[in-house]
């Protein structure tokens, strides 16, 4: 399923979707990307205040906004605050010549 051309996401930043009743984003870091339901492991709460934004002000985590959990980009991992070890839960992704695509979108809107 298409999603959207790479040059519609912030170089180095954060985009959210609605993929019907799911929310998703998608991060990017130049020609890398990562995606991740938008969920916060701790308590399940939508990550963002603001929309399309879920970085820390350095731009080098996902910060949920609740209480401040931080997440790796590759692969989602909690590295700090209240639930370490956690994962976001991470949605697959290809990048086809400039386009991104779901590899898995039924498992979306489920
Ligand atoms: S709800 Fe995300 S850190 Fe608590």
């Amino acid at each position: 399923m298409f999603l959207c051309h790479l040059e519609e996401l912030p170089e180095y930043g954060t985009r959210g979707f609605a993929i019907g009743q799911q929310e998703i984003f998608v991060i990017r870091q130049a020609t890398q990307i990562w995606a991740y339901m938008n969920r916060c492991p701790h308590t399940g709460v939508t990550l963002n205040w603001v929309p399309d934004q879920f970085l820390d002000w350095e731009g080098r985590y996902v910060q949920c906004a609740t209480h401040g959990a931080l997440f790796r980009f590759e692969d989602g991992l909690c590295l700090a605050g209240p639930c370490p070890g956690t994962h976001l839960e991470p949605v697959p992704l290809s990048l086809i010549g400039g386009e991104i695509y779901l590899t898995n979108p039924g498992k979306i809107r489920s």
